[in-house]
């Protein structure tokens, strides 16, 4: 038998429809919702993002108030998923903490997936179990980093949006509205991306008529992997190795002669830029000014002039990401957890899309092992 056309690694195949996000490469361009992202990052707050990915529209001044009052209530990091963190090692990534949690959380929900027959549950209850999970994520992050750090979790506020919430419960100060700005604009650019590798877990999860909550554990499996979320952690690492503007030129010879991946650059959908980072760019730009640090821009802009001009790959949203949350105070280990907390809204809008039109997703595969053989004696 010929080999069929494999498209490895599932290249250009269009396996399914949506109505959340629209990547087009070609224009750079990402909608959510038919709403531009940039647009989106300007003007909204992350829970107005999250109600539109979910609900299909932005939500009026009443329905924004009634969503706020229906999440606030989740926000606190309970005794038990407080109690299953502390069993984790302070060694492991708290990306495991951060899964665990969610899978304690689902664990809890009893009526979510019990049985074999619940067939994942009605879009209403995903619907709510999405925002109880949008909710509980901020308390869940935050706490891995302060335990690292030695600290209690601390309480969380009613009187502050989701944005400077979950950087009070982080950093236990209230956050200048300039940081507050910037971390709400990343959140918003890292909520969805089409079928992306998480994603794409999460809807499989979901097309066995699993429950939500097992497709929020895979995908968060699926997006710590350096080739996906994790390069945001990575770009750090990077920044660390290469130290000021002054050593990108001899730091990137010995990369590329070692032929390692520059984190942070290049992109599976987007070949001529990534649409979302000059977005984050700026408001980079805007914490590289409050904090008085322009190295960093420098060390940044060194780095991809340099990288684009000899390899014609252009940074993707892990890029500005990376040094902007460093300058917020994050540790870097904490941010793939950061982008868990914004792709949840992404992740559950697909689950709740998938259930509501599913079929199973089982894909095909080419047998090139031993030919058919038999036991002997
Ligand atoms: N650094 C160095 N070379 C890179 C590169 C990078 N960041 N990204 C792509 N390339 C090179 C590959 O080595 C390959 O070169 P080759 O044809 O000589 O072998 C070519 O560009 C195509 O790359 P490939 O990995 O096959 O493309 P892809 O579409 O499968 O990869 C990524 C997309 C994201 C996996 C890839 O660009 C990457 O690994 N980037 C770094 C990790 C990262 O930032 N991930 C976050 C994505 S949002």
């Amino acid at each position: 038998m010929t080999e069929p056309d494999i498209k490895k690694g599932l290249a250009g195949v269009v396996v399914d429809t949506t109505a959340i996000s629209k990547v087009n490469p070609e224009t750079n361009s990402l909608l959510y919702r038919g709403y531009p992202v940039q647009e989106l990052a300007a003007t909204q707050s992350f829970e107005a993002v999250a109600y539109l990915l979910w609900h299909g529209e932005l939500p009026t001044f009443d329905e924004l108030a009634a969503f706020r009052a229906q999440e606030r209530p989740h926000r606190a990091l309970t005794d038990t998923v407080k109690a299953a963190i502390d069993l984790i090692p302070l060694e492991a990534h708290p990306m495991d903490e951060v899964r665990t949690a969610v899978s304690l959380i689902g664990a809890s929900d009893t009526h979510a997936g019990g049985s074999v027959l619940d067939a994942g549950g009605s879009p209403e209850e995903n619907l709510e179990r999405s925002i109880r999970l949008f909710a509980a994520l901020p308390a869940i992050v935050a706490y891995g980093q302060r335990r690292r750090r030695g600290e209690q979790p601390i309480a969380p506020r009613d009187d502050l949006d989701y944005s400077a919430n979950f950087l009070w419960m982080t950093f236990g100060e209230e956050a200048d509205p300039v940081v507050v700005d910037a971390f709400n604009r990343s959140m918003i650019l890292y909520a969805e991306h089409s079928f992306n590798a998480s994603t794409f877990t999460a809807r499989v999860i979901t097309s066995t008529l699993s429950d939500l909550y097992s497709a929020v554990v895979g995908a968060i499996g699926a997006l710590k992997g350096p080739l996906h979320g994790g390069a945001n952690e990575a770009v750090l690492h990077i920044f660390d190795e290469i130290g000021d503007a002054s050593n990108v030129v001899p730091w990137l010879d010995a990369a590329l002669a070692e032929k390692r991946k520059i984190m942070g650059f290049g992109h599976r959908v987007y070949k001529s830029g990534d649409s979302r980072v000059p977005t984050m760019k700026a408001a980079l730009d805007t914490l590289v000014a409050h904090y008085d640090r322009a190295e960093v821009a420098e060390l940044y802009d060194a780095l991809e002039s340099e990288f684009v001009s000899r390899k014609g790959i252009y940074p993707n949203l892990d890029y500005p990401s990376g040094p902007a949350y460093n300058l917020i105070g994050f540790d870097t280990l904490t941010f793939t957890p950061l982008f868990v907390a914004a792709r949840v809204t992404g992740w559950t809008a697909h689950i709740i899309e998938q259930a509501g039109a599913n079929a199973l997703i089982r894909p095909l595969s080419f047998y090139d092992g031993v030919d058919e053989r038999h036991v002997e004696g």
